[in-house]
């Protein structure tokens, strides 16, 4: 029998656990990531393969990993423990939580670089700094703040340290009620500017940008882009690591899986879906570049801000709710190292928050430097914060997404999945099967190898 709470706490109410989770999901991978990657891979047939993935691999897989995290209730390397031995498996299971710790760190490492970005763009939208600024000023304006290490560093520092604040509380007191109006806020607000983008913007490009796949234009650049749009689906609804398995560990009972993460997944593609729309519209308009990379949504968005009235607020606003939605990502990311350290090595909260948190800010540190003074240092030409980037997302959550799937529909027995889902066995539980046994780790497996040049067969990255 699996436990029915967990010793560091449990959500309220099923909806506290959809906040939580989509709070989790939604942040800089949807506003600042996903518009500045399908740009690099020139829109609508990045889009497409992108929904792709979030239907056929990353729904089965989070309902898998929801599902993992409740039935261990405990952090995701001690879940994989405990549910492989039951099983009468190897502990080597647990392997997979390990990995997750290392993405957390490496994640959160450079996520709390961007977010400090997002809170300097608040208190210059605020300054007004961004009124009546052209794309060139814009472009300059960014460059220059990239350049600035100290100030990175600043705006980094504080980010982590409020992230080490709501960790070192307890998710349930602290973040549920955050989230609760939050989430909403942010929700409107991209409306606002997807409204402002269409009227003042080239609505219809971005549409037929977004919308109108055109493979040829990805030519021998497929592979990567295939690549790049599942690693943005595994990012996007931050699968892979196990901070979905330690929310879903928070998570009643009684709570059903498959309607919770489907309402999930649906939140998060729309909300970077929106984030597009207010985003390319103004690209297009002011010719600018959509491949301009990390850079993207801090370049266009203030041209925006500074042409509209009562710009410096709405800008302030736009930018405070993506820190927002970053800080509630930031938190998910931190929560199994936290639950670890607690469980196995007896650390409060309080310790294990505070002493991950450092090491997450350490290796931030070579991140922001890798954007200018350690700029010439490269790995397979990138630097720290790209490679960190495409490691995790690219490589490691997707091979996380894997052994997930294989675990929760080889190793566990058909039973358990039936016992835990709890939606009976008809068409929607042998379809979710179905996808993860099969369909989700074999694809997952392809686009890898492919990425890696072991298959011959659709361009390499
Ligand atoms: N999903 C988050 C985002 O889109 C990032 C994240 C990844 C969070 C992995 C937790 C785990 O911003």
């Amino acid at each position: 029998m699996s436990p029915s709470t967990s010793i560091h706490g449990m959500w309220s109410t099923r909806l506290a656990f959809i906040l939580a989770a989509s709070g989790s999901a939604v942040g800089l991978g949807n506003v600042w990531r996903f518009p500045y990657t399908a740009g690099e891979y020139g829109g609508g047939a990045f889009v497409l393969v992108y929904l792709l993935c979030v239907a056929c691999i990353g729904i089965p897989i989070m309902m898998a990993e929801v599902m993992i995290g409740r039935r261990g209730r405990q952090s995701p390397i001690n879940t994989m423990r405990t549910l492989a031995s039951q099983e009468g498996k190897t502990p080597a299971w647990s392997l997979l939580g390990w990995m997750g710790i290392l993405c957390a760190f490496l994640i959160l490492s450079f996520y709390s670089v961007i977010a400090g970005w997002t809170l300097a763009y608040m208190v210059r939208a605020g300054a007004g700094v961004f009124t009546g600024i052209d794309a060139a000023a814009s472009d300059a304006l960014f460059n220059a703040f990239v350049g600035n290490a100290e100030a990175l560093l600043a705006w980094h520092t504080i980010f982590m340290v409020l992230t080490v604040l709501v960790v070192a509380r307890g998710v349930a007191s602290g973040l549920e009620q955050a989230v609760r109006w939050m989430m909403p806020a942010l929700f409107v607000l991209l409306l606002v500017m997807v409204a402002y983008a269409a009227l003042n913007g080239d609505l219809g490009g971005a549409l037929r940008y977004l919308f109108q796949p055109d493979f040829a234009e990805l030519g021998d650049k497929a592979g990567a882009a295939i690549l790049s749009a599942m690693g943005q689906a595994f990012f996007s609804l931050s699968l892979g690591m196990g901070a979905i398995m330690i929310y879903g560990s928070y998570l009643k009972s009684d709570a059903s899986i498959a309607q919770n993460t489907i309402i999930i997944a649906a939140m998060d593609t729309l909300v970077a879906l929106l984030a597009g729309l207010a985003i390319f519209p103004i690209v297009f308009a002011h010719g600018l570049e959509p491949a301009a990379g990390p850079g993207l949504v801090f370049k266009t968005l203030p041209i925006a801000f500074g042409e509209m009235p009562g710009g410096s607020f709405f800008g302030a606003l736009f930018f405070l709710l993506l820190v927002f939605a970053a800080w509630t990502s930031s938190i998910s990311l931190l929560e199994p190292i936290v639950a670890y350290l607690v469980e196995n090595r007896g650390f409060s909260r309080v310790r294990a928050s505070v002493l991950s948190g450092t090491g997450a800010w350490l290796l931030g540190i070579a991140c922001l430097l890798s954007l200018n003074a350690w700029s010439e240092y490269t790995l397979l030409g990138k630097g720290v914060l790209d490679l960190f980037d495409f490691l995790t997302a690219n490589i490691l959550l997707p091979l996380g997404g894997i052994l997930i799937a294989v675990f929760a529909g080889w190793v566990l027995p058909r039973r358990a999945s039936v016992d835990e889902l709890g939606m009976g066995e008809g068409l929607g539980y042998r379809l979710w099967r179905l996808l993860v046994r099969y369909v989700a780790p074999l694809a997952v497996a392809v686009v890898l190898l492919n990425a890696l040049g072991v298959l011959p067969a659709i361009g390499q990255v």
